[in-house]
């Protein structure tokens, strides 16, 4: 049997008749950029958050990167954030001309380990930002608690965990602002990219209204106020219900990007997003009966705090026979993956930081060992059971 480590069709063959609807009536009305999909799924989402304001962006990176320029975080500052994450994380701190600092992670739930990130606060230090990596929560009351003392913001990168919970506040709404990723495979993944970024705080979110589009029209002027404590007065927004000319787009107010969600996109997540706690439970189901037929194996299995809900983006596995396993599996026709391979502080790209070898051991040992198994919506009992029963065969092998 071939299993992939993500199929994503099982997903879109249930939906493609509201998909095609969707698109077609796109076609039709052809407004194409911030049309009222964007604007729609935007209210949704913040509902299902229960956040204040949700401003959807082209993709997860530009979603960290705007929301760090919406905090004035710039050159000279330092970010504290994990090495064991996607790449983009700590490219969003170093592309606003900030420096990330890593800080360990914890050996059991892989996160950054709030203990150690006290001793990598210093005068210049802005912001913590952790991730919520493979969709479990990190220990948001100790980072907040520890942000409080030193007076830094907190961002949360969402990007692997929309739909998780600690107790029963959505991940996303613990920090000053948080970002996710529509990434086609993530939980909530559209049919190409896109991202958000959430908020409590109504100036945050004023000001990445504007970064967005240019820096332009009544949010850029409001921005620009909020920006320079000036209050200039603001242009009257008269588009004369002409939705293709805007004469507010012409007024820029702040040196911004180009990142908009697209109508497409938006129509497909808002589609997803209603079924979104049903396709996270069938994550958890998957990955309870993951745990519990892999529990008397060698393998190190998730670890999830009491009261925490982790939504299993990625079940990952931890083995000092990684190798093995892995070609183990790849015969029988089973895909895994590795993640992550490089620690960021060991990334080219960070050369300059001057990290070395042995600077963090807990996240260098975790990059030899864990990789993830299959696991999506829609996979089948029998496909689950030849992965299970795979992994057990080479368990007895290796024992
Ligand atoms: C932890 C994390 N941060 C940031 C990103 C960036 O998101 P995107 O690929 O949408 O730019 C991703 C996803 O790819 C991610 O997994």
């Amino acid at each position: 049997m071939k299993i992939s480590l993500i199929d994503l069709t099982r997903q879109h063959n249930e939906l493609s008749d509201d998909i095609n609807e969707a698109v077609s009536n796109i076609f039709q009305k052809s407004s194409f950029i911030m049309g009222e999909n964007v604007k729609n799924f935007e209210q949704e989402f913040s509902s299902y958050l229960g956040i204040k304001h949700s401003i959807s962006v082209g993709n997860g990176t530009d979603a960290l990167v705007i929301a760090l320029k919406a905090l004035n975080i710039g050159p000279g500052d330092e970010v504290i954030t994990t090495p064991f994450t996607f790449f983009s994380t700590a490219e969003s701190i170093a592309r606003v001309g900030a420096i990330p600092v890593f800080v360990d992670v914890e050996l059991t739930s892989y996160n950054i380990d709030p203990n150690k990130i006290e001793e990598k606060i210093t005068e210049k230090t802005k912001a913590i930002l952790p991730v919520h990596i493979f969709g479990n929560p990190c220990d948001m009351i100790k980072i907040n608690n520890i942000a409080k003392k030193h007076n830094l913001f907190v961002i949360e990168d969402a990007c692997q965990a929309v739909g998780a919970k600690i107790g029963d506040k959505m991940i996303g709404t613990l920090s000053d602002i948080a970002c996710f990723s529509f990434f086609p495979t993530k939980n909530l993944g559209c049919a190409g990219d896109g991202g958000m970024i959430v908020t409590n705080n109504d100036d945050l979110a004023t000001i990445c209204r504007a970064y967005r589009v240019h820096g332009s029209g009544i949010d850029g002027n409001r921005a620009y106020n909020l920006i320079n404590h000036v209050n200039e007065e603001i242009v009257a927004q008269d588009n004369g219900n002409n939705t293709i000319y805007n004469p507010m787009k012409y007024y820029n107010y702040l040196i911004g990007f180009n990142s908009r969600l697209d109508e497409f996109q938006a129509a497909i997540l808002r589609l997803k997003l209603k079924k979104l706690n049903f396709y996270n439970e069938d994550r958890i189901r998957l990955a309870m009966k993951y745990n519990l037929e892999l529990k008397d194996t060698k393998l190190i299995l998730p670890s999830v705090q009491n009261d925490y809900r982790h939504v299993y983006h990625l079940y990952i596995l931890n083995s000092d026979k990684r190798s093995s396993i892995i070609n183990f599996l790849k015969e029988k026709g089973i895909a895994t993956g590795i993640y992550y391979q490089i620690p960021l502080h060991l990334q080219k790209a960070f050369e300059y930081l001057n990290y070395k070898k042995g600077d963090l051991p807990n996240c260098e040992y975790l990059s030899e060992r864990t990789f993830a198994i299959p696991l999506y919506y829609g996979m089948t009992e029998e496909e689950q059971k030849y992965i299970i029963d795979s992994i057990l065969e080479w368990n007895k092998n290796n024992e």
